[in-house]
């Protein structure tokens, strides 16, 4: 029998975003509302801190902010060399999970593969059966073997699923389904597709695709996007194509990046009860370094963020919710500049501009790492991290007025600018203590919360 892989090392543990209890961890899967709980599931191998076979970890919240680890939700069979991401319906009072069959039939040749969508569900939200009968879809014939990252979600009578796909010339696109019960599934639509590989990607990874505030969004995470100035900076991003539906295709004005830090990928959405779009990210890249690798652990999940549109572009807001892990106020009023505040491990900043500032901001250090914020004339808003490749940017709309929320957590620091027009999401390996100190001479208003920490149980 082999067993999990055991954490060695506390340092980098993360206080209040979802972890695996050990091993590691990509994409957000199945993010839903079940019989009184929210429920996460995630891309997991349990017995290293590396990619391996794919399993489905989970954890479940009253609240979506404290967590509590449940068993492992899918595990590969003979059928199936990895259960690939996917995501999570509630129908016939069951959850039930819609997920990508990964298959290497060729053990030598990991690139020997093929995918197929498969289901599963669960009357108790904890215990899984996956379908005797699955696949539920195979590949299509005008496609590529990469076909995979179902989305399902119910309009009437009817489940639709949107599907990352690659079609024959070697481009990325988002495929539509229909079915009445979840097991049969018919052709809907190319919702969209990459007008050119460099542009728009050789292959859409975990789409998702919803309504929001009279718009129609199509998120995904391409691939093979070429660098182009301060965007597309990462091996691969995750972004959308804003617009409305004609004739079932998204007419929309070009992909945006949703998140302009290293460490975020493959988002995932869910409606809440009481009707809020909340998107989830891996709070990593596969191109990121992760120095927890060497504790037994890897990977984490974003904070939650409730999305809207403003202007054509989508706001991130962290949820309500996690105003519920303030805990004593560190520090209120203004900041004098050149001189440092302390904030701990984890920490939440609010920072709002009454002189409009520009330059260099405001700094985050433990003395050894480092976060600075700066911003140019024209609005562009740096991040520099002082680490390899440290920096990221991007342009502001609106700078007249800034304000700034930053969560600080062991191994990482998540920054919202102006009620979330621009978003950096950063793992910083935190040595010790974080402190701040503003670099600006501007008039300011802060405050800054002790955030609880061990909010979640592994
Ligand atoms: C995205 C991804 C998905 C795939 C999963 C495998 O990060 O490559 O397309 O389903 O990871 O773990």
């Amino acid at each position: 029998m082999k067993e999990p892989i055991a954490i060695t090392n506390q340092r980098y543990r993360l206080g209040y975003h979802v972890m695996t209890p050990g091993g590691w961890m990509n994409d957000p899967n199945g993010f839903s509302f079940f019989k009184g709980w929210y429920h996460i599931f995630y891309q997991y191998y349990p017995y290293a801190a590396e990619w391996g076979p794919m399993h489905w970890g989970h954890a479940r919240s009253r609240d979506l902010v404290h967590w509590e680890t449940l068993p492992t939700a899918l595990t590969p069979d003979e059928n199936e060399n990895g259960c690939f991401s996917g995501s999570a319906v509630v129908y016939d009072d069951k959850l039930w999970l819609i997920y990508t069959g990964h298959h290497t039939p060729n053990a030598v040749d990991p690139e020997d593969f093929y995918q197929d969508q498969r289901v599963a569900w669960s009357e108790d939200g904890i215990h899984f059966t996956k379908y005797g009968a699955n696949p539920v879809l195979k590949t299509p014939t005008d496609n590529t073997k990469h076909f995979r990252d179902p989305k399902v979600w119910q309009e009437g009578d009817t489940f639709f699923m949107v599907l990352g796909s690659q079609d024959l010339d070697g481009l990325g696109r988002a495929l539509i389904y229909r079915s009445k019960d979840l097991l049969h599934w018919q052709p809907e639509t190319e919702l969209s597709k990459s007008v050119d590989r460099k542009v728009e990607g050789y292959m859409w990874e975990c789409p998702d695709f919803f309504h929001l505030d009279g718009k129609d969004v199509l998120l995904m995470s391409p691939q093979g996007l070429e660098a182009d100035g301060d965007r597309f900076r990462n091996l691969n991003q995750t972004g959308y194509l804003l617009g409305n539906i004609e004739d079932k295709k998204l007419k929309h004005q070009g992909f945006v990046e949703i998140d302009h830090g290293h460490d975020f990928y493959a988002a995932q959405t869910m409606l809440t009860p009481d009707g809020r779009r909340v998107m989830i990210a891996w709070m990593n890249a596969w191109d990121s370094p992760m120095p927890e690798i060497e504790d037994g652990w890897a990977g984490a999940l974003t904070v939650p963020r409730e999305l809207s549109v403003k202007d054509g572009l989508i706001m991130q807001k962290p949820i309500n919710e996690l105003k519920g892990l303030r805990q004593e106020v560190l520090l209120a009023g203004g900041l004098e500049t050149e001189r440092d505040y302390h904030l701990g491990r984890l920490a939440e900043l609010e920072l709002t501009f009454t002189d409009k500032p520009e330059g260099r901001l405001l700094l985050l250090t433990d003395g050894i790492r480092s976060l600075q914020l700066s911003l140019e004339p024209g609005g562009r808003f740096i991040v520099s991290r002082n680490t390899e490749d440290g920096e990221r940017a991007a342009v502001l709309r609106n700078f007249e007025q800034l304000k700034l929320q930053i969560f600080i957590d062991r191994s990482s620091a998540e920054v919202f600018v102006n009620d979330g027009e621009l978003t950096f999401t950063e793992r910083i390996y935190w040595q010790s203590d974080v402190t701040c100190r503003l670099l600006a001479e501007a008039g300011n208003q802060a405050q800054v919360w002790r955030l609880e920490s061990e909010s979640n149980q592994y």
